[in-house]
């Protein structure tokens, strides 16, 4: 039996300017002038969001040839594009003759951009095919040294597609590190591939977006935040106590490699792929079990009980979270300003699930999920309140993050999580300069 050492034993303490990770006695701090200092979100943008690879967007999202989706990634407009042939790009939405966006719808289907201020046209693959009065340009003119620019790279695991900046990255695949078996156990959820279901949400948090990488796994406050949404699920049936400790079963949080942590349990509520609980309606229990069943055939027993019952919240640095819970959520974010943050979000689901279970999946996408739903603006606004007191004290205060930090084997409502996304942080940031 492999015996597992607390972090306290595995892990040097440090020391940084912002950083606290100590021995005797054991403590994690994270000094508050992370959170509003301009200089650290400039480093932030060289340091992390140029070199790591960032979410672009769900293979499932361009199905069809010539299929397009115009979104905003880390702060660069990008076009993500099947061609004609069915590969897929990431081409920067700025034209190469004088710089504007070649494309100002939010998706759709074209052969061709066409830009609207002076009209060259580009193909879905980024090479430059048209141009009115190509004459009037001076001979050895290339067309070809004019495509669309685009990331240096550009890497998919599972439609899960990425990009980096940075020609030198490592390997998308090694990059993901252990947040691979998770996206394994959601992949694995249909039999065809999970797709992005119509519609997604978008909105903005007046706090910084390191502040809901912490709130998107972080267990400790679910029960006295979320105490509407579970005081709903239980008016509705569902068995729970309201009590950390009895409500989340087979508690866990593990640290995925390269800052990429997951917590897994199982929680109280239901899930649309393979768990009914009573608050999805009476309707919905003989689906709910086939597609169990359906599981167990493909996967077998043990694999199918896992992807049904085992909820996970999974951060992949830096600005991913896939919260495989009472739905399947991907979400991505990125700061406007160290105080605003905007966030973006979409529901997966299996292509081949019922209208019922559907139906269900669509209502926790936007009562627990949803901006306006009965939990999301709970967080939204304990990270605000965060961000509201360090205006206090932002030069001389720390947060504390040592929850767990001496267990061998820290849980979900621990802060595990936290503190691997802290101590990759420091490193990108910080280069590990001691002080
Ligand atoms: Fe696009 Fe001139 S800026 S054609
Ligand atoms: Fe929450």
């Amino acid at each position: 039996m492999t015996v597992r050492l607390p972090e306290t034993q595995r892990i040097p303490p440090r020391r940084t300017r912002y950083i606290r990770d100590e021995r005797d006695p054991n403590a994690f701090l994270v000094q508050r002038s992370v959170f509003v200092d301009d200089a650290v979100l400039a480093r932030e943008r060289e340091a992390i969001f140029n070199r790591c690879w960032i979410y672009v967007g769900h293979e499932s999202e361009i199905p069809n040839p010539n299929d397009f989706v115009a979104r905003t990634v880390a702060g660069r407009p990008v076009l993500f594009t099947r061609d004609k042939e069915g590969h897929v790009h990431v081409l920067y939405n700025a034209c190469t003759h004088r710089g504007a966006e070649v494309c100002r719808e939010r998706r759709g289907n074209t052969r061709r951009f066409r830009c609207f201020y002076h009209s060259w046209s580009f193909s879905t693959d980024g090479r430059l095919v048209a141009m009115p009065d190509e004459e009037g340009y001076p001979e050895g003119f290339d067309r070809e040294a004019h495509r669309l620019r685009g990331p240096a790279r550009v890497e998919s695991y599972r439609g899960f597609c990425f990009m980096n900046v940075h020609a030198d990255a490592e390997p998308l695949d090694e990059y993901l590190a252990g947040a691979k078996y998770y996206l394994d156990l959601t992949a694995d959820q249909s039999a065809t591939g999970m797709v992005v279901t119509p519609g997604a949400h978008e909105y903005s948090i007046k706090a910084n977006w390191k502040l809901l990488v912490e709130n998107s796994f972080d267990g400790y406050h679910a029960i006295p935040v979320h105490k509407t949404y579970l005081d709903v699920q239980r008016a509705r049936g569902d068995e729970i106590a309201g009590n950390t400790s009895t409500d989340w079963k087979q508690s866990h949080a593990y640290d995925l490699g390269n800052g990429h942590a997951v917590t897994v349990k199982e929680a109280p509520w239901g899930r649309p792929i393979a768990r009914w609980k009573p608050s999805m309606g009476a309707d919905t229990k003989p689906i709910i079990e086939e597609s169990y069943r359906r599981l167990v055939e493909v996967h077998g027993e043990e694999r199918a009980a896992e992807i049904a019952n085992l909820d996970f919240n999974m951060h992949i640095f830096p600005n991913l979270v896939v919260n495989n819970i009472m739905a399947v959520i991907i979400r991505t974010f990125y700061p406007l300003t160290p105080g605003l943050l905007h966030v973006n979000a979409w529901s997966l689901a299996p292509p081949e699930e019922s209208p019922a279970a559907r139906r269900v999946r669509n209502e926790s996408f936007l009562s627990f999920l949803g901006p306006a739903g009965l939990a999301t603006p709970d967080d939204n606004e304990a990270l605000e309140s965060c961000h509201r007191g360090y205006a206090s004290d932002p030069g001389e205060g720390w947060s504390d993050v040592s929850r767990g930090m001496d267990f061998p084997e820290p849980r979900n409502w621990d802060e595990l999580q936290m503190r691997t996304f802290w101590r990759r942080w420091s490193d990108l940031v910080e280069g590990m300069v001691e002080y």
